[in-house]
């Protein structure tokens, strides 16, 4: 089947790199003589039919402009919430794909996107091709997602700037960083900000271990402490116990402590130290994309479409080995790609001091 008509949206949290990947695709599809037609705040507006035409006047200027052009929305077409109820809309999708003529929707978004992708494959009979999107790089099989670059270097400079303010007032400085439940973010921008711990999810951490840490630091000479945590760190107490991230009520009324506050208190009493907590939020997902997020979209928004023009759909385009690899939909979907606790970043950071807050920490660096 030849493919004369493509849709593209982009769904789930945006980041830097999604407008440098629908140029992509847009681009090559017009070398192509694929009509591009870009749907706006994804899988929502294509149940509301909000279309716009891609063309190449359109999509120029765009590679290096942060957010998505398009606009983005959670909304799953499986459960959409629709007035006061929430129904499947995926019958109204795909009659709005029919009559557009669209022959396959490129799909650009994380985890949640490429089972939304899956999911009208299997249930609506649409050819889909999905691209993987997150500053979260957990997106299964690919070695990694667009967004990730950027946020890193976001996060990286944060931490820089970070130690100078630390070092002066000789204090604890938490940085808190995204990456739902994956510890990829806070892993590499710790690394390359030079933290002193990583809190990670998939280490859980003991607290007694990182206050020993930072009690061995002073020894040394060294009064301050940078701590990279990533939202979603889990201590071994909340682990064994189950115990909930309860909100605290601080003065009168509830008042939570977040979880960064939490630490900060809790290293306070154990330390002595004066603790900080900074938490870097969307400020991470916002701006242009780097060089290497706009060349990484270029590659795999350009690849689709070859792969598209081909008559190849419902895979995800991602990179393996550095080369732009289609992996098929159904095997992706669902697959989180979690930090292996025995990954070289989290051997490199052993190596180099910095404490993951485990309990045989001291071990892993030859303490
Ligand atoms: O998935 C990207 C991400 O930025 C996560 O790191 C974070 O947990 C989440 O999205 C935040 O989502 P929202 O922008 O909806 O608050």
């Amino acid at each position: 089947m030849k493919t004369k008509c493509i849709g593209i949206l982009t769904a789930g949290g945006d980041c830097p790199g999604l407008n440098a990947a629908i140029r992509g695709v847009a681009k090559a599809a017009i070398q192509y003589g694929i009509r591009v037609v870009g749907i706006q705040d994804g899988f929502r507006g294509l149940v509301e039919n909000r279309i716009v035409d891609l063309d190449n006047k359109s999509v120029s200027g765009i590679l290096t402009q942060g957010g998505t052009m398009l606009g983005s929305s959670r909304d799953r077409l499986s459960a959409m919430p629709m007035g006061d109820k929430t129904l499947d809309m995926t019958d109204v999708a795909v009659s709005n794909l029919t009559r557009l003529h669209i022959d396959c929707l490129v799909c650009l978004g994380g985890d949640g996107t490429q089972r939304g992708a899956l999911y009208l494959q299997e249930k609506g009979g649409v050819n889909v091709m999905t691209l993987p999107k997150t500053i979260d790089n957990d997106v299964g099989l690919t070695d990694i997602t667009f967004g990730f670059d950027t946020a890193l270097g976001i996060a990286t400079e944060a931490i820089d700037r970070l130690h100078t303010t630390a070092t002066s007032h000789h204090r604890i400085i938490i940085c808190e960083i995204m990456g739902h439940d994956a510890g990829w973010l806070a892993l590499g921008a710790g690394i390359a900000g030079g933290a002193d711990v990583i809190l990670i999810p998939e280490i859980p951490y003991d607290l007694s271990v990182i206050g020993q840490h930072i009690d061995h630091r002073r020894m040394m000479g060294k009064r301050f402490s940078i701590i990279a945590l990533a939202e979603g760190a889990v201590s071994i107490e909340e682990l064994t116990h189950k115990k909930k991230d309860k909100p605290k009520v601080i003065r009168d009324g509830m008042i939570e402590e977040p979880k960064a506050h939490r630490i900060a208190r809790q290293l306070r009493e154990l330390t002595g130290v004066d603790a900080r907590v900074t938490s870097l939020g969307h400020v991470q997902r916002g701006g242009a994309p780097s060089a290497t997020d706009r060349l990484l979209c270029t590659r795999l928004g350009a690849a689709a479409t070859q792969l598209l023009n081909e008559g190849t759909y419902n895979v995800m385009v991602g990179i393996k080995n550095n080369a732009c690899v289609p992996f098929p939909l159904h095997e992706v979907a669902g697959k989180t790609k979690l930090v292996p606790p025995d990954h070289p970043w989290v051997k490199t950071a052993h190596l180099v001091d910095t404490c993951m807050g485990a309990p045989d920490c001291m071990a892993q660096r030859g303490l």
